[in-house]
This record gives structure tokens, C-alpha cells and sequence, in this order.
């Protein structure tokens, strides 16, 4: 029998490399639904190469614009997960969500509960909504995997040991600047900073590399995922990518994991799960990259963000506000709008700021004030941007 598979966020980089992995197996899964935001093309076409009946289309005005063309084609469109599900009660064998930003969240809440396990790389939403996910995931009893791959690997690591960990080592690039200094590059164009030099994703979280911001979320979610106080985790640059997280034991024991820099193996080893049968195509340890390890303390003067870990991180608007700003800053640097040093000096001026900072200590109650809180930032940065242009 096929197990179902949802996926959500499928026209994206993340989407995309499930479909490939799903593509080889059409006799064991079956996708019964695929999301975009706007990318109405692509996601026409996945739906009719892997026959899928539902999609949802999240952008209104395309959404308005486009349900009818699937009409034809016999596929249902809806704007919302609440909708989808609105007259079904079947769960999915697996849910994945690749949605990027904040945006994630609501739809995680909304299918976890039509989902056996619930496989998710949208770190954004894990970094904001941590709590709500979680007791969705208890109370639908929804086993979790999270996809990123420093977290899957800890994840896999972590099955037997939990209670004896001392520390974890988060491996970063160092990203396409790592030997640059900040004042060399303040005004390095997007199409530099999106050109990682070991991994093919989407453009928000290349900037994110570029900036070491993508490590800060790594080590909020990471306390979160796996419960740890922050202290129990470290950054630690290992340029090659080959190695994803470093596991030290209490009892000496020193346990490393190690792919090769590619999506599709947490993937694929989340889809095939259940009975651990997934054989990698490419698999071939790769002892030159082991050679030539390195690892490097990071340099704050090089990723001064990193300064941002002092902050508590403790389910308050505090992430909400991060995740946020964050968004802001690198669409408009990608925009042309704003230079890439100004991610960095905004971000430090901006959480510095006492419209933010007297909710550091305030925790949302639901989506809704997560989503209000998410509003509120864009508007502040939209003026201050006027004001500082
Ligand atoms: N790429 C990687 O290697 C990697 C590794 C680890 C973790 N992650 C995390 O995985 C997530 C996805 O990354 P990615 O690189 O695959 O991103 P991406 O290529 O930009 O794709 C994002 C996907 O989310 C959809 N989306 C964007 N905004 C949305 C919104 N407001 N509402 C609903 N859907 C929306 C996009 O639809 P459209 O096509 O219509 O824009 C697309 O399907 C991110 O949270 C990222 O941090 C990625």
C-alpha cells in the first residue's frame, strides 16, 4: 500500500529535492498534496507529473487569479490548510514542510494533526512557535523529525544518549566571506553573498549563511528541539560542510556525523523512515574531505551577529522580533534597498530598540499574536528605513 505524503512548500529548494527523491519511488508514495506561495507554474506542473489532486496556492491574489486553470485539469485549489481539510479526517503517512520565514508556522499548526510524522526545515517557525508546535505534536501524537540537516544529525545521534550529552558542536561554513573582514564587504552585491560555497538553497537562507545568522536560528532551535540550556551548545566552523553535528558525552565518548552537502540525505532518510531502508545513490565516504577537516573558532569581528546569542531565548516575543527583523533586513538587501553591512548594524540597533524591547520578557499566547507582532516589525522597519535612508 502507498503512504501519503504532503508537502509543503514544494516549488522551493527544499520542495524540490523531496520530489526528486519521491520521483524514484512512485509505487510506495503517493504526494495527495502540494503548496507555493505564488510560483503558479511550477507547482502546475509538479501536480500534473506526480498526479496530485490538491494543492493550495497561499498568495490571494494568485490564488484569485489562477484556481480556475486547475479546474481542467481536475485539481482541487484552496488558499489555506484549514481549508483543505476542512471535510477530512485521513492523516498523511508523512508531512514535510519546506515553507521559508515565519509563514510556516501557521500551516504547520494547521496539518499536524493530519499527519503521523511531521517532518520539518522551516526553522523560522521553530525558532517562533516552538510551544504551540510542540503541544500539537503531543496532543495529535505526531512523531517529529526536524530536517535541518545540523538537527537531523543530532537528532539520529541523540536516539540512544540524550541524557549524557555535555556538549554539541554545530558545524557552520563560515559561508562565501568566511576569510573576508566585515569592512571589505560592507557593500558586497546579493549575487556575491548568494553564491555558498557548499550548498544550493534558497535565497533568504543563502544570506543567512553569508551573515552567520542562519547558525544563531540553528542554536535557538536546536535548544528548543532538543530541550538543552544554551550554555550545551557551540559554533564551531568546519568549512568543508562535511560534518553536521559534533555530539561530546559526559562519558568521554565523542560521536560526529558526516554526509555529504546535500538536502536529499536527512530527506530522504525522514521519508523512508519507518522501516530505515534508504539506500543513497551517491553513497560514498568521502576520507578526503576527513583529511583535510578543519575547524575554526568564529570570529565575531568577521559575523558580529553572533553577539545576538547573549540574548535568553525563552519563547518570548524576543524570536518572534529576531526571526522578523531578520526577514526584513535581507529582503531589503536583496531588494538593492539597504547595504549588506546594514543587516548587520541594523539588526544590533534595531533589537536595541525600547519598542521591541519591553516584550523581551512577554510571551505571545497564540498565532494570532504572533502574527500581529510579525506586522508591527515590518511597519517599524519599513519607517525606519525612511528615516535612515
Ligand atoms: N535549502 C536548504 O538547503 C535548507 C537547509 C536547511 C534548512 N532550510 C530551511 O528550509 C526552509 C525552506 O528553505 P528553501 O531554501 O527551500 O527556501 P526556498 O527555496 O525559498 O523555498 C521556499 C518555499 O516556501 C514557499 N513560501 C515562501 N513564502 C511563503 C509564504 N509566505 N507562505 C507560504 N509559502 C511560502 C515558497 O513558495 P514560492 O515558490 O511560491 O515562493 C517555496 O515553495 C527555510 O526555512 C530554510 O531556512 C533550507
Amino acid at each position: 500500500m502507498t503512504k501519503d505524503i504532503f508537502l509543503l512548500g514544494s516549488t522551493g529548494s527544499i520542495g524540490e529535492t523531496a520530489l526528486s527523491i519521491l520521483k524514484q519511488d512512485k509505487k510506495n508514495f503517493k504526494i495527495k498534496l502540494l503548496t507555493t506561495n505564488s510560483n503558479v507554474n511550477k507547482i502546475y506542473k509538479q501536480a500534473i507529473q506526480f498526479n496530485v489532486r490538491e494543492i493550495v496556492i497561499f498568495d490571494k491574489k494568485k490564488y484569485l487569479k489562477n484556481y480556475k486553470k486547475f479546474k481542467f485539469k481536475k485539481i482541487k485549489v484552496y488558499s489555506s490548510i484549514k481549508d483543505v481539510f476542512k471535510n477530512k479526517k485521513k492523516k498523511s503517512y508523512l508531512t514535510i514542510n519546506a515553507i521559508s520565514g515565519i509563514d510556516g508556522l501557521e500551516p504547520s499548526l494547521n496539518i499536524i494533526k493530519f499527519s503521523k510524522n511531521f517532518a520539518i526545515a522551516n526553522k523560522e517557525s521553530i525558532i517562533c512557535g516552538w510551544n504551540f508546535l510542540k503541544s500539537e505534536l503531543k496532543k495529535y501524537k505526531t512523531h517529529f523529525i526536524p530536517l535541518d540537516s545540523e538537527h537531523f544529525s543530532i537528532w539520529s545521534l541523540l536516539k540512544e544518549d540524550k541524557k549524557n550529552i555535555k556538549k554539541i558542536y554545530l558545524t557552520a561554513s563560515g559561508g562565501p566571506f568566511l576569510n573576508f573582514n566585515l569592512d571589505r564587504i560592507k557593500n558586497i552585491k546579493p549575487k556575491y553573498a548568494l553564491k555558498h560555497p557548499n550548498w544550493k538553497m534558497g535565497k533568504k537562507i543563502s544570506i543567512d549563511s553569508a551573515t552567520m545568522m542562519n547558525k544563531i536560528f540553528e542554536v535557538i532551535e536546536a535548544v528548543k528541539i532538543f530541550d538543552l540550556n544554551s550554555k550545551q551548545i557551540d559554533i564551531i566552523i568546519h568549512p568543508k560542510s562535511y560534518i553536521h553535528a559534533i555530539i561530546n558525552f559526559n562519558n568521554g565518548l565523542t560521536k560526529f556525523l558526516a554526509h555529504d552537502t546535500t538536502m536529499s540525505v536527512p530527506i530522504a532518510n525522514a521519508i523512508y523512515l519507518e522501516k530505515n531502508t534508504y539506500k543513497h545513490k551517491k553513497n560514498k565516504f568521502n576520507y578526503e574531505k576527513l583529511n583535510g577537516i578543519n575547524f575554526i573558532k568564529p570570529d565575531f569581528e568577521k559575523f558580529p551577529l553572533l553577539k545576538i546569542l547573549n540574548y535568553k531565548f525563552n519563547n518570548t516575543y524576543l524570536e518572534i522580533i529576531l526571526v522578523s527583523l531578520n526577514d526584513a533586513l535581507v529582503k531589503n538587501y536583496l531588494e538593492n534597498k539597504i547595504p549588506y553591512i546594514s543587516i548587520h548594524k541594523s539588526m544590533v540597533k534595531l533589537l536595541k530598540k525600547p519598542y521591541f524591547t519591553k516584550y523581551y520578557q512577554v510571551k505571545p499566547r497564540n498565532i494570532n499574536d504572533i502574527k500581529t507582532m510579525v506586522k508591527r516589525v515590518n511597519q517599524y522597519v519599513d519607517e525606519y528605513f525612511k528615516v535612515n535612508a
